[in-house]
């Protein structure tokens, strides 16, 4: 049981494609599951947009009861990469009991260290399939063909929130409620630490080598 920790645009969903392949047990993106609510036009994706779209977070109490529902799923119960959850004290909180109710606890927390001039460059040139979810990034990771996805050949896309003005408001939120939760688990004494500042594949050696148990 996994967390990948690290500011918006550190390389904390690419790495957990890796880890999915690797462990065989899901990724769950909180980020990924709010914006298939968008999409599908639920109640909740129309009550969490308007955060999304302005770079803030969503409340503690939508992410929470959200989580404990997809804890219940089948697949976790192997284990499970969290990528984007949680991203407050409330939530870390909250994820602890959810976990002690569930007889489980985490295994390792990896911090993502990636400075923020790096963050806007990432996440400016960032793309990401209307059909399958594949991301690129234009500068390290383009596609084949400029604007399609080399898996399904769907149309490429720039993330709402993926705009220099929003960027910067997620880094603030990031410094402000998130960078704590690494000091939570490094008092539990499972967060390890990452220069994710190297390319794509030296972090992923590194992570499958030397970070994870
Ligand atoms: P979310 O979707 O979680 O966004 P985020 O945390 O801002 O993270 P990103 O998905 O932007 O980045 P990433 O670290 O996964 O980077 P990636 O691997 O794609 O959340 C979006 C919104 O939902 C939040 O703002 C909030 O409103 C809401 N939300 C979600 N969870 C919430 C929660 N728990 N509580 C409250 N609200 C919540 O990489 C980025 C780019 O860089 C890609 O193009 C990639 O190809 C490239 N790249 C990756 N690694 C490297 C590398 N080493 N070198 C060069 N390029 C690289």
């Amino acid at each position: 049981r996994l967390l990948l920790i690290g500011p918006p645009g550190g390389g904390k969903g690419t790495q957990a494609k890796f880890l999915v392949d690797h462990f065989s047990i899901p990724q769950i993106s909180t980020g990924d599951m709010l914006r298939e609510n968008v999409h599908n036009k639920t109640l909740l994706g129309k009550e969490t947009q308007k955060f999304m779209k302005a770079g803030k977070l969503v409340p503690d109490s939508v992410i929470l009861d959200m989580m404990k529902n997809r804890f219940s799923e089948n697949d976790c119960a192997k284990g499970y990469i969290l990528d984007g959850f949680p991203r407050t004290i409330p939530q870390a909180e909250g994820l602890d009991q959810l976990l002690s109710h569930m007889n489980q606890k985490l295994d390792c927390v990896v911090v993502m260290d990636v400075p923020d001039n790096l963050i806007i460059t990432r996440l400016s040139s960032r793309r990401s399939c209307k059909g399958c979810g594949q991301v690129y990034n234009l500068i390290f990771e383009p596609p084949g063909v400029a604007g399609k996805c080399n898996e399904c050949n769907e149309d490429l896309y720039l993330r709402e929130d993926d705009n220099p003005v929003t960027i910067k408001q997620r880094l603030t939120v990031y410094h402000e409620q998130t960078a704590p939760v690494i000091n939570y688990y490094s008092n539990q004494g499972i967060a390890k630490v990452i220069d994710a500042n190297g390319s794509i594949d030296e972090i992923k050696t590194e992570v499958l080598t030397n970070i994870i148990p």
